[in-house]
């Protein structure tokens, strides 16, 4: 693979940075600055730094943002995306929401360009956990929490069976759905006679939200929370 290839299809830079980059002595590979950015390489085997950085290979990228207020899960519309709140060098990799929140939402969203992997885990034959933490605008009691959890009618649909808990504070609430319907959970508590007055997704697939990430921060996935991704992909 050409180097300036590699450079881009990691999100490193775009090609003329690469260019410039490789003219400055700013790319090494196996430890000797680089002449050319057409120069071949193989990402399995040789190691390649930029500006001081190692540059891992990475088929697919996989990426955990923290959706604020206000922005919507997709990739183009009239209003800001999560891809907008990502640098312009990893919005060339192609990369989706894999499923959506809606706009009023925040948390936990996955970005990747892994497609395949992408629909295994939103399939409902996957029982991918999914977990909210909400507020309701009337105390849930703990017959109306049984009633979430049991399954309700969200308009000739009935919810499988989830999981409702009450947080210490007795303010917030847990929910833990393997299923991710339009406006799933808002419906579900409009079932109930409730309504939600803040939803966020806190973990997806057993990988909790980096706690260190505000509002509008992504990171990449580390290793293990990739290969949690691709075991739940094979079940
Ligand atoms: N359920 C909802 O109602 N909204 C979301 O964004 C996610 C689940």
């Amino acid at each position: 693979m050409r180097i300036d290839k590699f450079l881009t299809e990691t999100g490193t830079c775009t090609r003329s940075e690469a260019g410039k980059a490789v003219r400055r002595g700013d790319v090494l590979l196996n430890g000797r600055a680089v002449r050319s950015a057409s120069e071949q390489m193989d990402p399995e085997t040789d190691t390649l730094v930029f500006r001081g950085e190692p540059i891992v290979y990475r088929k697919f990228t996989y990426i955990v943002l923290n959706k604020p207020e206000g922005v919507v899960s997709a990739t183009e519309d009239g209003d800001v995306t999560v891809l907008d709140l990502l640098p312009e060098q990893l919005q060339r990799l192609s990369l989706f929401p894999c499923g959506r929140l809606d706009k009023y939402t925040v948390g936990f969203v996955l970005l990747t360009n892994n497609g395949a992997l992408a629909h295994r885990l939103l399939s409902p034959k996957h029982h991918v956990e999914k977990c909210y933490r909400f507020a309701a605008r009337s105390p849930l009691s703990d017959e109306g929490m049984a009633r979430l959890e049991a399954g309700v009618d969200i308009g000739g649909y009935r919810t499988a069976p989830c999981r409702v808990e009450r947080e210490e504070d007795g303010e917030y609430y847990r929910i833990t759905l393997t299923e991710g319907k339009y406006h799933q959970i808002k419906r579900m508590l409009e079932a109930v006679d409730n309504k939600i007055t803040f939803l966020e997704r806190i973990s997806f697939a057993g990988i909790a939200l980096p706690p260190e990430l505000s509002r509008g921060e992504w990171r990449y996935l580390d290793e293990n929370e990739v290969k949690i991704l691709e075991d739940h992909g094979k079940l």
